[in-house]
């Protein structure tokens, strides 16, 4: 049976003062919920405040965004090493934010997804088609390509170190959720596309997230859906009741 994952995306958001204080108020809320895997993927400034916090919890901390080398002249950029001393697990890459105002491609997804994997965090690969792409058509083929590029030179072995997040773009942000049905139908045509890649066996293993709007009052129906193992949330990740309740949502 795969993972249900619930992470959340602090984004640009909240400071070390304010991380302790927020796990310190989530981790009793959420400690006696084992049916999913609790991530808050928060700044860069924020992880040591949020793996002291979440010390001896069941909230394991991610990053959002990792270098694809080593070490370097890369001014501004955190390595995996870096990453995973500092105590984090998870790791997005390629969220439709990095793709849309800081240059990502698939191909730099791809290679940020190999570095965090070779360094043994677990990365959270987004995808996701914009308004205009879905009003076109083309939902199906953006989100095979976008996975395919993704996944380029990663083995079956290290596809247990991933987690895909469908995140239509024109969702995110937006209070416009996809529907549970919309979720699931890409969500399903992702894990054709990992089978395809890799086997049926595997596809089946992979957690595929929903992302874009997911809140407490929808996440139960989106958590249902067959396809849908968990959800990638921005907004409601700030606030401890409405993320307590999408943790709940999962059980
Ligand atoms: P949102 O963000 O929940 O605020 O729509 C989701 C995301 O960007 O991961």
């Amino acid at each position: 049976m795969r993972k249900t994952v619930i992470a959340g995306n602090w984004k640009m958001n909240m400071t070390a003062a304010k991380t302790g204080e927020f796990i310190k108020a989530l981790a009793p809320e959420v400690a006696s919920m084992n049916n999913a895997d609790i991530v808050l993927c928060v700044p860069f400034t924020d992880i040591a405040a949020a793996v002291e916090a979440a010390n001896g919890t069941n909230i394991a901390i991610g990053a959002q965004n990792v270098h694809f080398k080593e070490n370097g002249a890369y001014t501004g950029e955190i390595s995996a090493e870096m990453l995973v001393e500092s105590g984090v697990k998870y790791v997005i890459v390629g969220h439709s934010e990095r793709r849309q105002y800081f240059g990502e491609t698939d191909i730099t997804v791809n290679l940020r997804a190999k570095a965090a994997i070779n360094a043994g965090l677990t990365a959270i690969i987004c995808v996701g088609e914009t308004l205009e792409m879905r009003e076109q058509g083309i939902t199906a083929e953006i989100v095979a390509m976008q996975t395919k590029v993704a996944l380029m030179g990663i083995s079956a072995e290290q596809l247990k170190k991933v987690i895909i997040a469908y995140e239509p773009v024109w969702a995110i942000g937006t209070g416009k959720v996809a529907t549970a049905e919309q979720a699931n139908e890409v969500c399903a045509i992702i894990r054709n596309v990992v089978a395809e890649l890799y086997s049926k066996a595997d596809a089946d293993e992979l957690t595929i997230q929903y992302g874009g709007s997911m809140n407490a009052g929808n996440a139960e129906a989106l958590l249902a859906m067959s396809d849908v193992d968990g959800g990638l949330i921005g907004g409601a990740s700030l606030k401890v009741t409405d993320f307590t309740a999408i943790v709940k949502a999962a059980q």
